[in-house]
């Protein structure tokens, strides 16, 4: 996404949150309109997070859970589509283990796809909320420095991440164990460091990560102690960093392991702010593509 279009869902996002503190949280906006969720991999906040940022714009939802539907047959993706495309959505959210697939869906379907997390590869929703959040923090994403810490390797949040926030002219450092932040990401516009500590003395926010267990295969994982000793954030590594500095996470946290208990429900963290501020993205995301336009967000009561 260009910067300009970043800065539209964000600015929008910013408004949308607004719907969010009314006794009354929805407006009429996308009445009618029908958005599907089709999620071929677990998740707890995206999924409820699109669904409700759907409801309070006034769109029908209908969400098809994998594991009950016919892919449990041997249905393919395509094939589901095609049936889904048959009742005439508006939107699909999906979520599928293949880099790709919602590119596959978008080129081949005249309804709006939005990729909530294709394997490896992107998670575009959550970097955008990821960079709401830091921007309520700072007016502007330009100059600041932001270490992302763990599985980088395989997380597709630090993708869109990656990309996203250097777009927006922030500087992305990058630390992890050497199967989970490989050379290779050299590739991205990243810095990457041996140490955690090398990256959270200078980080503005830190952003933990999951390790990505389903998807490492059988690549060699340290144990969850020796893992947390070398790249876990506690209180201890967290006092040597910036005193105003932001503590992150997508969630799912494990707690004791990437972070620990303290610092993730500690002052510096926003991990609930990224909750939050995920309805408001998804409600900016739908309604940008769903026929909105930039300044014209109908959220009157
Ligand atoms: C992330 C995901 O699914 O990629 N979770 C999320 O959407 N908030 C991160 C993860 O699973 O570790």
């Amino acid at each position: 996404m260009p910067r300009e279009q970043i800065e539209d869902v964000l600015s929008t996002a910013a408004s949308m949150r607004e719907v969010g503190r009314r006794k009354i949280k929805k407006v009429p906006t996308l009445r009618g309109r029908l958005v599907v969720t089709l999620f071929f991999e677990n998740s707890t906040r995206t999924r409820t997070s699109f669904e409700l940022a759907a409801k309070r714009l006034s769109a029908d939802t209908l969400s098809f859970s994998v594991s009950t539907s016919s892919t449990a047959k041997g249905e393919s993706l395509m094939d589901t589509a095609r049936n889904i495309h048959a009742m005439s959505p508006d939107a699909i959210i999906i979520r599928h283990a293949c880099a790709g697939a919602p590119h596959l869906l978008a080129r081949s379907f005249p309804f709006s796809v939005i990729n909530a997390g294709d394997g490896i590869n992107e998670h575009p929703s959550q970097a955008l909320l990821d960079m709401l959040t830091m921007r309520d923090h700072w007016g502007s994403l330009e100059g600041r420095t932001v270490a992302i810490v763990g599985d980088v390797q395989h997380s597709r949040v630090a993708r869109s991440n990656i990309h996203g926030l250097t777009t927006m002219g922030a500087k992305v450092l990058v630390a992890g164990p050497g199967t989970m932040c490989r050379r290779e990401l050299a590739g991205l516009p990243v810095e990457r460091r041996h140490t955690i500590d090398d990256v959270v003395a200078e980080a503005d926010a830190v952003m933990m990560l999951r390790i990505q267990r389903e998807r490492l295969g059988k690549a060699v994982l340290p144990s969850a102690r020796e893992y947390a000793a070398f790249y876990g954030l506690d209180l201890a590594r967290l006092r040597r960093a910036r005193p105003d500095v932001l503590v992150m996470h997508p969630g799912p946290i494990n707690r004791g392991v990437e972070i620990g208990a303290d610092v993730a429900d500690g002052e510096r963290s926003v991990i609930l702010d990224q909750v939050t501020n995920g309805i408001a993205v998804r409600m900016a995301l739908l309604f940008l593509l769903l026929g909105g336009r930039e300044g014209e967000a109908d959220v009157g009561a």
